[in-house]
């Protein structure tokens, strides 16, 4: 458990393939849809923006996010088990951010599982309002499951009109 507190604090570095492992790891706790290896690998070929925090060498979290236009799409973001709950989520979250506001978005959006309290606690506390519902879209244990789409405009900009009331 928090094992954050212990050690040094991670530092946010872009991600490497020699990272790939390590995250499709971390991508598999718990989910029964985990992207393939290959998927990173592409995303790092295209040139998206993807980021780990590295905790003396060792992967605790990772961002992966594409920036088409005005708008930054975060596809994935997800932090190791036993580094949950240290604030380095928010973290990474806050980086991606900053990150699609130098490449000029104005909005940024994600999709997040319609049961997964904890992201959505997080999207919610960091400015993301749901804005629409993408259904059937996550494979679970027991079937389908709904992807809530929340998004937050970038500071200074102004919020796209397509606001959801769920
Ligand atoms: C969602 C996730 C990224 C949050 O990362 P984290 O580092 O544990 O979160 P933080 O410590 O930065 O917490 C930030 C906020 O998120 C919310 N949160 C995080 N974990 C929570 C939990 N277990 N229950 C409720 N809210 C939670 C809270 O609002 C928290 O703020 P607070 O600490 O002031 O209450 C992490 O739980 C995770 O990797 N989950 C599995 C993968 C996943 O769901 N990814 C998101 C896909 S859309």
């Amino acid at each position: 458990m928090q094992e954050t507190r212990r050690a040094e604090r991670p530092r946010l570095r872009r991600m490497r393939e020699a990272d790939v492992r390590a995250v499709a790891r971390i991508d598999r706790q718990g989910r029964v849809d985990p992207w393939p290896r290959r998927r990173f690998r592409e995303c790092l070929r295209e040139g998206l923006c993807c980021w780990v925090a590295d905790q003396q060498g060792l992967v605790c979290a990772y961002g992966v996010m594409s920036v088409g236009g005005q708008v930054a799409h975060i596809t994935n973001l997800a932090v190791r088990r036993g580094h949950q709950r240290c604030g380095l989520g928010r973290r990474m979250l806050e980086h991606l951010l900053g990150e699609a506001g130098r490449q000029d978005a104005e909005t940024v959006m994600l999709e997040v599982r319609a049961s997964n309290r904890a992201a959505r606690g997080l999207y919610r506390s960091m400015g993301f309002i749901p804005a629409g519902i993408r259904e059937a879209y996550y494979l679970t244990g027991r079937g389908w499951e709904n992807a809530v789409i929340m998004v937050r405009p970038l500071a200074g900009r102004r919020f796209p009109e397509s606001q959801g009331t769920l």
